[in-house]
């Protein structure tokens, strides 16, 4: 991928969009110079977020494999990792289509050389000149909506302001959140209303989450893909365009049969895996490339309570393992040196700067946490505490930091 030079106006590059560059130090002084970069995980300050280079290699390979044996494209979500240099581990280095969710992705993906962007989250009228500045620039930047109101509004914008922007229908594939029933008259009417600017359909089976057998799993993939593949072909009944069909989550195309009709796969959270992924089976808890380096400040003896410099800012507040077989709290508890689990304790609580780990069950063994080591917090949710963080630095699971990669926060 190259860089593009291209982009002009109101578009800032990177650095002021992901705020302070590894070499800026404004809020990490530990990085500020290469001569003062940290070489291993025991010299960074805590609380920070470490990426295992060969779980991420490892979780990019799997998921490639099963899209190819799907035989369609991957068009992966960069919303988990917000990264350039994530992306060129997926891509090798290739062009490569991906999925945003916030335009100050796709202001940062492009300047990097990434032309084919699906904004994935439905189109909010106040964003169309952004979108419109991206696409004069020479981005192929494509949005979805659900609406009439938002279809009228992307035309009339179109019309006033001279410029093609392409929009995909978004499919109520699971009853989840948003999007149009395939059978639903409002699906061909907001068609009508984008003419010619109509890209294809899309769909985001969020429900599958909530699947919790192999059964029901596969029952949901089919069920994205048969009713997004039906809207499109309801839509070009109707004689209108309807090129792409783009479907996809983790769990859907992890345990998808086949996605015939389809044209492109959507996924985001595999490249990182984290606990809710692991319980729901596609990946394992070794699989899980992020975490949270946290340093142990304190024991609180009487209350039986080993406390982290890790709280729900570095942690996140997600709870996303709350409601499933093996509730992990806020993060499940691992050596950052060996990653294997500390059997019996969780982060069971955290205020903002601090995070309290507790026996699921009989006493906690003080002495497997003394004060000032270090462990590491695997996360419910990779893309809400990746989200905490504004880079990452990049281990082969060992101790020597191999790199430093920044992230694209904010929108
Ligand atoms: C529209 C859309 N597509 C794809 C994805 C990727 O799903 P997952 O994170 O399960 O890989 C998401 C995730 O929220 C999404 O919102």
């Amino acid at each position: 991928m190259t860089e593009n030079h291209g982009v002009g106006g109101s578009i800032p590059p990177l650095g002021t969009i992901a705020g302070p560059s590894p070499s800026g130090g404004l809020t990490r002084t530990a990085v500020a110079r290469e001569d003062e970069r940290p070489h291993t995980i025991f010299q960074l300050p805590t609380p920070t977020l470490l990426l295992d280079r060969t779980r991420l290699e490892r979780n990019v390979a799997r998921m490639r494999d099963k899209v190819r044996e799907l035989g369609v494209a991957l068009r992966p979500h960069v919303k988990t990792a917000k990264s350039i240099d994530v992306l060129r581990v997926l891509s090798g280095g290739d062009d490569m289509p991906i999925t945003v969710s916030t335009l100050a992705e796709a202001r940062y993906f492009f300047a990097h050389g990434v032309t084919d962007i699906l904004y994935a989250v439905g189109i909010a009228p106040v964003k169309l000149p952004e979108v419109a500045e991206l696409i004069r620039a020479g981005c192929k930047l494509r949005v979805i909506l659900d609406t009439p109101e938002a279809a009228e509004a992307v035309r009339h914008f179109i019309d006033a302001e001279g410029v093609r922007i392409e929009a995909l229908i978004e499919i109520d594939s699971d009853g989840h959140r948003a999007g149009v029933a395939p059978t639903d008259p409002l699906l061909i009417e907001i068609g009508r209303h984008l003419g010619d600017c109509l890209a294809g359909v899309m769909t985001h089976a969020g429900a599958s989450y909530d699947c919790r057998t192999r059964d029901e799993f596969e029952a949901m993939a089919e069920q994205e893909r048969a009713l997004t593949v039906a809207a499109a072909e309801r839509l070009r009944a109707a004689g209108l365009p309807c090129p792409i069909v783009s479907v996809g989550s983790t769990p859907t195309l992890h345990y998808a049969q086949r996605l015939d009709g389809v044209t492109e796969a959507r996924a985001g959270v595999y490249v990182f895996g984290d606990l809710v992924q692991a319980e729901l089976g596609t990946c394992s808890i070794d699989d899980i490339a992020i975490g949270v380096l946290s340093s142990v400040i304190g024991h609180n003896r009487h209350h039986g309570r080993v406390l982290i410099d890790a709280g729900f800012l570095a942690l996140s507040r997600d709870r996303g393992t709350g409601e499933m077989p093996i509730d992990c709290g806020y993060g499940a508890v691992c050596d950052p040196l060996t990653g294997a689990l500390f059997e019996n304790v969780t982060v069971s609580s955290t205020n903002q700067e601090h995070g309290i780990v507790t026996s699921v069950s009989g006493a906690i063994d003080f002495d497997r946490f003394p004060i000032g080591s270090r462990v590491l917090v695997l996360p419910n949710h990779a893309c809400a505490t990746a989200a905490a963080h504004d880079r990452y630095f990049v281990t082969r699971g060992e101790e020597a930091i191999i790199d430093i990669w920044e992230r694209v926060n904010g929108w």
